[in-house]
């Protein structure tokens, strides 16, 4: 059955020369890949060393495992690496010329353009919207047992990057978009991938096409009224020698970002609400940190103040970063660690093992946020250990107004609500695209 997976004479090659494992026939490694990838990576890195081959998800691809090949990969010397052919596998169809998917020159254009729109002053202008976004979405929470922290915050981070992204609210649309969404990011690791009715590669396709309808219809009004949401910016935004986007670039990074910025921060919130439902000592911490604060709506000097919860959120990122595998495709030959990887092969990085190495972490499993403080800085040991955002010319554009969008609704959630969990409770992950609680994770939510 391996004949599936080796398709071409370089990788039949490889196969002969490096370690590796084939898993299960037909399906490979994919079911350990979309039920526990952190514990498979950690075995096989174990019995195999930092640079193996696997067979999963249809194909062949050769995992680098740790700060080294995190370093390697990312910082990308002699542009060996493909980001689009990496990603493309996954969610081309889906985000085909989102900005994670283009490569060397072309994508140093569009982020010279890109950056204009994430530059700190107009990130001050996101986080005055968010406050009365926030405010909004969380009072109409409602208390009790049962509360899905999943579906609530999911809902707020969408209608928050409709407000601050497109500068309008959604109304009944929002579901409709918010499924569109879903469908394309779930569609990236779906075992059939071709379009059969109802599977979920058609549907990633068919939401694909609602997203470039919306906001294709909006284009022309944002070029002629720009205001200060993200889609106005980023119709304006030029670099230095005054090039700009074309209207397709603006629908590409539109749809892109959009998904970029509402699921991981989605994710990193789950991560947060889980562990402070557990450790209620770090959720009372991070509450007195906010009250000390003293006002619900924070500018941008007050979020330097939430010392606490940015120990919190960089532990929630550790312990589960929302992109937990990154993807590439060699375009040239490589040579790394005594190991050949033909030109034309996959590889793969993974934040999430290498955040999970006992070699690198204390108590890996442990939630741990005091590790990150300037006092112990335990993961100052190498600079590519702790790579939430990943790294080098692709590393997350993002990485701030995430930061600001976390913090700022952790404090105003922790200044009305308390929440927990059952003794003994666990949250199970589903990994199936990136990584939610398989179960919404349900907790019981208290007003203060
Ligand atoms: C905690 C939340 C977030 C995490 C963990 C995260 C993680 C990442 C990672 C790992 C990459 C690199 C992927 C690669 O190298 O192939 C990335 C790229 C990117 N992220 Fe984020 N992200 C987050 C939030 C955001 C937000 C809020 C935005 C936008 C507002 C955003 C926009 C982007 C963009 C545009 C890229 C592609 C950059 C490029 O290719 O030049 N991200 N993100």
């Amino acid at each position: 059955m391996s004949v599936l997976f080796s398709t071409t004479p370089a990788i039949r090659q490889l196969k002969q020369t490096m370690p590796g494992s084939k898993g299960m026939p037909v399906l490979g490694h994919g079911l350990d890949f979309i039920t526990d990838p952190m514990n498979m990576g950690l075995k096989l890195s174990a019995e195999l060393g930092p640079v193996f081959w696997v067979d999963a998800l249809g194909i062949t691809f050769v995992s680098m495992m740790g700060p080294e090949a995190n370093q390697f990969v990312f910082r990308n010397h002699g542009d060996l690496f493909s980001n689009n052919e990496g990603w493309d596998y996954y969610i081309g169809k889906f985000f085909r010329r989102g900005i994670m998917l283009l490569d060397f020159e072309e994508h140093r254009h569009h982020r010279g353009i890109m950056q204009a729109a994430f530059k700190k002053q107009v990130l001050v202008q996101y986080l005055a919207r968010m406050n009365p976004a926030i405010e909004r979405g969380i009072s109409q929470w409602k208390t009790g047992n049962g509360f899905e922290i999943l579906t609530e915050i999911k809902k707020l981070t969408l209608d928050m990057a409709t407000d601050i992204f497109m500068g309008e609210e959604l109304g009944p649309e929002s579901e409709k978009m918010n499924k569109a969404f879903v469908d394309c990011v779930r569609a990236g690791t779906s075992l059939v991938r071709f379009p059969v009715p109802g599977g979920r590669w058609k549907k990633g396709l068919d939401g694909r096409r609602v997203l470039e309808a919306f906001f294709r219809a909006r284009i022309d009004g944002k070029r002629a009224n720009p205001g200060e949401d993200l889609f106005s910016r980023l119709c304006q935004a030029e670099d230095e020698l005054g090039r700009k986007f074309s209207d397709e670039d603006v629908i590409n990074h539109m749809i892109f970002l959009m998904m970029a910025a509402h699921d991981t921060t989605t994710i990193t919130l789950c991560s947060i609400f889980y562990q402070l439902a557990k450790n209620q000592d770090w959720q009372d911490r991070v509450r007195e940190e906010s009250f000390r604060v003293g006002k619900r709506d924070i500018d941008h000097d007050d979020l330097s103040k939430l010392e606490d919860a940015a120990l919190v959120m960089k532990e929630a990122l550790r312990l589960l970063p929302p992109v937990h595998g990154i993807p590439r495709k060699t375009v040239k030959d490589v040579e790394f660690k005594g190991q050949h990887i033909p030109a034309g092969t996959m590889v793969s990085v993974s934040p999430l093992v290498t955040h999970h190495m006992k070699e690198w972490w204390v108590n890996p499993e442990q939630f741990d946020p005091e590790r990150f403080t300037e006092a112990r800085s335990e993961h100052k040991k190498h600079p590519y250990q702790y790579v939430p955002f990943g790294g080098g010319a692709h590393m997350c554009i993002g990485l701030h107004f995430a930061e600001m969008q976390v913090k700022a609704i952790l404090h105003h959630v922790v200044q009305r609500y308390r929440w927990s969990v059952p003794a003994g409770y666990d949250m199970p992950v589903d990994f199936t695209s990136l990584p939610v609680p398989g179960d919404k994770l349900p907790v019981r939510l208290e007003r203060l």
